[in-house]
């Protein structure tokens, strides 16, 4: 009896420390869910206009870049945003690469020559200029940061190489950025000079005047130039320079799964025709 006794009081130590136990993970579960919650909270209040969302063609498990779109938006990099942004990560060559814009070595060779590249030093010291060639890095529209910065009010133009990576929404945001100009910023904002109000940038000024409308570009395939079309190729283009190996690594990607699934199907046939010889203990 008294051993029973004694098992039972066993029993509700332990049951009370289980209880102990149970209260507190459950006050610790609580808590840590405010915090998330309070986070989540607090980060939805400061973000601002939600991002246009478009459907871009390298989006999804089959995702490829648009061949003709990269072609153009590197047009409307060279003849619009190179004037302000380098690309200091990008060779001329890079536009002939497979999973590119997949212009001729021809093509890029005459994309090149109409450059100028500071090389040197010749054999009497002096730096000198030449045309550039498919091996040369993209020319930089400012000698350094300071001159960029002198020539934009004091703002930097962000180098473009990896700007679309180096950005929360990516794609979406730069996107957003371009068609985020209004004509007339809303009443309380204040805006000095060279300032803009953009919708989508954090803090919605921004010091870059609106670079896109209707027709700042001239296409010859005959895609329209509307200010949409002109901001989704410029924006595949960089997308491409940002992840230039994006369509090998889709590739592979589905090679994978379909080799796991494969190899899935063959280990559960081996296995069962190893286990066919075990009797089953009935
Ligand atoms: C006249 C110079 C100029 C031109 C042309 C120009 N930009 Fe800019 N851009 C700037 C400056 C300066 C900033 C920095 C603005 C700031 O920090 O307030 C900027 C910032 C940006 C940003 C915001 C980056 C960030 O920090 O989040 C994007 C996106 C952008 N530019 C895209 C473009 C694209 C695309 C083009 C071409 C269609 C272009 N810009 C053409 C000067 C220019």
């Amino acid at each position: 009896m008294s051993m029973r006794i004694g098992k039972n009081k066993e029993k509700s130590k332990h049951l009370k420390f289980f209880k102990k136990i149970m209260s507190s993970l459950l006050k610790f579960s609580l808590f840590f869910f405010l915090l998330i919650f309070n986070v989540s909270n607090s980060s939805s209040a400061e973000k601002q206009e939600k991002l246009l969302k478009q459907s871009w063609s390298f989006d999804g498990f089959f995702g490829k870049f648009d061949r003709a779109s990269l072609q153009r938006g590197y047009q409307v990099y060279t003849e619009v945003c190179a004037s302000c942004h380098s690309m200091n990560l990008l060779s001329y060559r890079n536009l002939s690469e497979v999973g590119g814009p997949s212009f001729s070595e021809e093509e890029v060779k005459a994309i090149a020559s109409k450059v100028e590249v500071l090389d040197g030093p010749n054999d009497s010291g002096e730096m000198f200029k030449r045309p550039g060639k498919p091996s040369d890095k993209f020319a930089s529209p400012f000698a350094n940061e300071k001159a960029a910065r002198a020539a934009n009010g004091g703002a930097y133009p962000p180098d473009m190489s990896v700007l679309v990576k180096a950005r929360a929404g990516g794609p979406d945001y730069i996107y957003s950025i371009l068609m985020g100009y209004t004509d007339k910023p809303p009443k309380d904002v204040k805006l000095e000079d060279g300032v803009y109000y953009n919708k989508y940038m954090p803090g919605n000024k921004i010091k870059m005047s609106k670079p896109l409308s209707q027709d700042s570009v001239k296409y010859s395939d005959g895609t329209p130039t509307t200010e949409e079309q002109l901001s989704k190729d410029v924006v595949t283009f960089l997308t491409w320079a940002s992840e230039p190996h994006l369509e090998a690594r889709k590739r592979i990607g589905f090679k994978t799964v379909v080799y796991l699934l494969i190899l899935t199907v063959l280990v559960y046939l081996v296995k069962k025709k190893i286990w066919l010889r075990v009797e089953p203990k009935v």
